[in-house]
């Protein structure tokens, strides 16, 4: 399974400095790339290195229609979006998506031909109380009701520990590699075909950390918030990725 590294832009970027960024981005040979960036810049990322995929930070989970503010899949599909994140640890905390919001965005971007990367991860205190694998089940079994069994198989999965986003402390190799191997079994488990599942790590991923973690068993990508604003880190991060393979 070819690796996927995505960045994650969140609510960065303008005109002026997007393209800079683009002029340092590029395809590299053995890994997948992708830049999920804000709604607005989805047209001047029409114009991009050769090989980068497109992808947004979110999704209505409605098709069309008077529902003020919200973008939908087809519009995303539009602009040529390979794939659009959802139930991001930010959305799921400020803006209160729930576990089947998150289900039915994954489902709503299936339905418009984009693949979902679904965010799961747990916070500090659920790690601390010892429930990270509960959460993250509950959160998977929630997209899985939504979906079924069979679109399961259709999604990336990405494992974002809430307390190791952009706080510069990526969780253990050790912690990496027990919730990925739990992911897959649990989509297994469920009867998905796992094996063609990606599941990324996401957490202040950064150049010096990302080939110990793209060595970890079953870590197939990376999704990479901070480090993706910066060409020349994005670029290290997607070449380890390559080298893991
Ligand atoms: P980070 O963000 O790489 O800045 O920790 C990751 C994410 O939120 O997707």
């Amino acid at each position: 399974m070819i690796r996927l590294v995505a960045g994650n832009w969140k609510m960065n970027g303008s005109l002026a400095a997007n393209r800079v960024l683009l002029d340092g981005l590029g395809a590299l040979p053995g890994v997948e790339t992708a830049v999920c960036v804000p709604y607005p810049y989805l047209a001047q990322l029409q114009q991009r290195p050769e090989g980068l995929a497109l992808g947004a930070q979110d999704v209505s989970e409605y098709v069309a229609g008077a529902y003020t503010g919200e973008v939908g899949g087809s519009m995303l599909a539009d602009f040529g979006c390979r794939y659009v994140i959802v139930g991001h640890s930010e959305r799921r905390a400020l803006f209160g998506e729930d576990d089947l919001t998150v289900g039915r965005k994954a489902r709503a971007a299936l339905e418009a031909g984009l693949v979902p990367i679904v965010c799961v991860g747990e916070t500090l205190d659920e790690r601390d109380a010892g429930n990270a694998l509960v959460v993250i089940d509950r959160q998977l079994g929630a997209v899985r009701e939504v979906l079924g069994v069979a679109a399961m198989g259709g999604v990336v999965v990405a494992y974002e520990p809430v307390w190791a986003i952009g706080s510069g402390r990526s969780a253990s190799v050790e912690q990496v590699a027990e919730v990925h191997v739990a992911i897959r079994a649990w989509l297994r488990e469920q009867g998905v075909a796992a094996g063609g599942v990606r599941i990324l790590y996401g957490g202040s991923v950064k150049p010096d950390n990302a080939a110990a973690l793209f060595a970890v068993v079953d870590v197939d990508g990376g999704l990479i918030g901070g480090a993706s604003l910066v060409a020349q880190d994005f670029m290290a991060i997607c070449r380890a990725a390559a080298e893991a393979a």
